[in-house]
């Protein structure tokens, strides 16, 4: 890689950052396509936010992606939103278009596009999502653009799951009639009536973490997915019990994918970057 005068500056916002994967990838996405850019991690702290995302302008670095835990308050700092940050309310992906920010999310894009990859059709399913946080939404969002027939949103706080709906109804008038929110304790009875389950919850990130629900319950005919970045506590059980499974990483290749093309207009090398972010 040469650098001179012309190298676009492209990076990453967290806090911390050092644990991103994202400068991996996205590097082998610009070597493989031969373009002039990098992509740096840089690490903000909280209170910097403003103005970190005001320095894309100044320094016109030509897109960033932002990560935990900047994700919401984002919102508040760029020109313009796209549809589905309004929706979802959270945003991972900012692009610099001429000292006018935008801000996308491709989180939902890589959930689905992940899930593509195990479910050819995801349009008439039935899905349990566990959690109703940040990574829900963008969760949620994907699988009601992609047609689903029925969600159950199972959150420890039933609450957070019951206004999680509220706020989906604002944007989609229906909605109440395809997410159902319902307690953890009620999974068990809800196991029979599903072809997908997805956890979005930190459970399983420890490996002493009390499970969700009896995984023992899962039949072969479910599909699980575990945004997490491993082989949790769920997806061993799910193994063994002959489920299609996967774990966080197609999410987070695919949401690098849609993001590259987001902000060069090119498409990006998807193998390559697969093989950046599972070797690195
Ligand atoms: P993110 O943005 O990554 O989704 P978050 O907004 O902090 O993170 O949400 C974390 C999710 O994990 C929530 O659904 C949370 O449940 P509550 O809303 O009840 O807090 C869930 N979660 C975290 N720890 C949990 C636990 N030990 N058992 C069950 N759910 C848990």
């Amino acid at each position: 890689m040469k650098l001179n005068g012309e190298t676009a500056v492209y990076g990453i916002f967290g806090y911390p950052v050092k644990h991103s994967k994202s400068p991996t990838f996205q590097t082998a996405a610009f070597l493989q396509l031969g373009l002039n850019a990098v992509y740096i991690p840089f690490q903000v702290k909280p209170e910097n936010l403003q103005k970190a995302i005001e320095s894309i302008k100044i320094l016109d670095i030509k897109g960033v992606n932002i990560t935990i835990p900047f994700k919401e308050e984002s919102l508040k700092y760029v020109d313009e939103l796209s549809e589905e940050v309004r929706v979802v309310g959270a945003l991972n992906t900012i692009k610099n278009l001429d000292g006018y920010l935008i801000g996308y999310n491709t989180d939902y894009h890589g959930f689905v596009k992940g899930l593509k990859e195990l479910e050819e059709k995801i349009e008439g399913k039935r899905v349990l999502v566990i959690g109703a946080g940040g990574a829900s939404k963008a969760v949620i969002y994907g699988l009601l653009k992609d047609g689903v027939d029925k969600i159950y949103l199972s959150n420890r706080t039933v609450q957070r799951a019951v206004d999680t709906v509220q706020k989906f109804k604002e944007h989609y008038r229906l909605v109440d009639k395809i997410i159902n929110p319902i307690g953890l304790e009620e999974i068990n009875r809800v196991l029979e009536y599903v072809d997908i389950i997805v956890n979005t919850t930190s459970v399983g990130l420890k490996d002493n973490d009390s499970p969700l629900f009896d995984y023992r319950k899962l039949k072969p005919h479910h599909t699980v997915v575990d945004i997490i970045y491993k082989k949790t506590e769920l997806l061993q059980k799910a193994e063994a019990i002959g489920c299609k499974y996967q774990d966080g990483y197609p999410m987070l290749l695919y949401q690098g994918v849609r993001s590259f093309e987001i902000w060069t207009g090119r498409e990006a090398p998807v193998e390559v970057m697969r093989q950046a972010l599972l070797s690195g």
